[in-house]
């Protein structure tokens, strides 16, 4: 059976095939853009951003792996086989690495440790007390899915208080949540760090914009990790101007990479990070996919499936 794969480019396909060579002997891995590839004979793709009309020429396909845990760079493909299984890419690795991104994250806003980089840079002995202790500020974690979960845990191992916001009604011990357009309201009001772990669909496109942050309490901080097209950059950019934000850390641009002329690279309460929160190794990856796909030949079902009505 043939896996095609599009992701990291075609310089990375020696290590996918070193991967899967261990993780799944059997398949025959190739290139997307392979010229020798009959798009028929392809059983399986695992890609992260596959050219539109691409996937639906491949008639022999009997799944999609998104390489990462959104997968809107697939679904934006008007082709898309919609009824093949699109498995996110979500194996256990992925979300400890984001709860370890979203700690230090909230850390890093804890110590101001972007004051101390940037005088660091000017050989500058900047004495100063930590803006606050990480344990008294409440953090709001926006998506409660495998990835927010995993960083409510983390958050909570080190002592910080955590509130929860999701489309749906959640009960998690020991932490306040709040569902829906009716709950965002009083979730931001606690949310004295921002955590966005949204994906992106047509209701959260924009939704990190000027009307959000007006509602979070007056010096709140952000972590932006879900996806760039969720927020309004400048708007951002002048609530940390006017000191409705602290300070932020975003990991997500539209478009990306960000344009090097962006005042966000420069600005002194902005961390950017170039959309690394979450990243697994390319064998956790292929260990995840070869699961899957010999879940499927057993029949068995297939986890974190991408649900086209829910859009996400
Ligand atoms: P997931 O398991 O599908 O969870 C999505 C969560 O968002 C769910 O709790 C869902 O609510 C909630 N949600 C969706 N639409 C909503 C809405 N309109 N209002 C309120 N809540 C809504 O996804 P995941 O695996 O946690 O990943 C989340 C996103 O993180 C990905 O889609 C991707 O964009 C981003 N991500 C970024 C990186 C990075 O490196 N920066 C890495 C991985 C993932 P319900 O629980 O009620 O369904
Ligand atoms: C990365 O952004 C992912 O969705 O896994």
């Amino acid at each position: 059976m043939i896996l095609v794969v599009k992701s990291g480019g075609e310089a990375a396909l020696p290590e996918w095939q070193d991967c899967f060579a261990k993780a799944a002997p059997g398949l025959e891995l190739r290139w997307w853009d392979d010229p020798s590839l009959d798009p028929a004979r392809v059983g399986y793709a695992l890609v992260w951003d596959p050219e539109p009309g691409r996937l639906a020429r491949m008639t022999g396909l009997r799944a999609i792996f998104g390489s990462g845990a959104g997968v809107d760079l697939i679904t934006a493909d008007p082709l898309l086989p919609r009824h093949l299984p699109l498995v996110r890419c979500v194996p256990p690795e992925a979300t400890q690495r984001m709860g370890e991104f979203v700690c230090w994250a909230v850390l890093s806003l804890a110590k101001d440790a972007r004051r101390m980089a940037m005088a660091q840079a000017r050989r500058e002995w900047d004495y100063f007390e930590a803006p606050f202790a990480a344990s008294a500020r409440t953090v709001g974690v926006m998506g409660l899915g495998a990835m927010g979960m995993r960083s409510v845990e983390m958050l909570r191992g080190l002592s910080i208080p955590v509130v929860g916001w999701s489309r749906t009604p959640k009960a998690l011990p020991g932490v306040e949540t709040f569902a829906g357009a009716d709950g965002l309201p009083a979730f931001l009001a606690r949310s004295e760090v921002l955590v966005c772990l949204l994906p992106a669909t047509p209701e959260t496109k924009g939704i990190v914009a000027a009307p959000l942050l007006s509602r979070l309490p007056r010096g709140a901080g952000l972590v932006q990790v879900g996806r760039g097209v969720q927020q309004v950059l400048p708007d951002i950019i002048a609530a940390l101007d006017e000191g409705r934000l602290s300070a932020a850390v975003i990991d997500v641009f539209e478009p990306e990479p960000l344009s090097p002329d962006s005042p966000a690279w420069t600005h002194p309460r902005l961390t950017v990070t170039p959309h690394v929160a979450s990243l697994p190794s390319r064998m956790e990856r292929a260990r995840y996919v070869a699961g899957c796909i010999a879940r499927l030949e057993r029949g068995e079902a297939l986890p974190n499936l991408y649900d086209h009505a829910r859009g996400y």
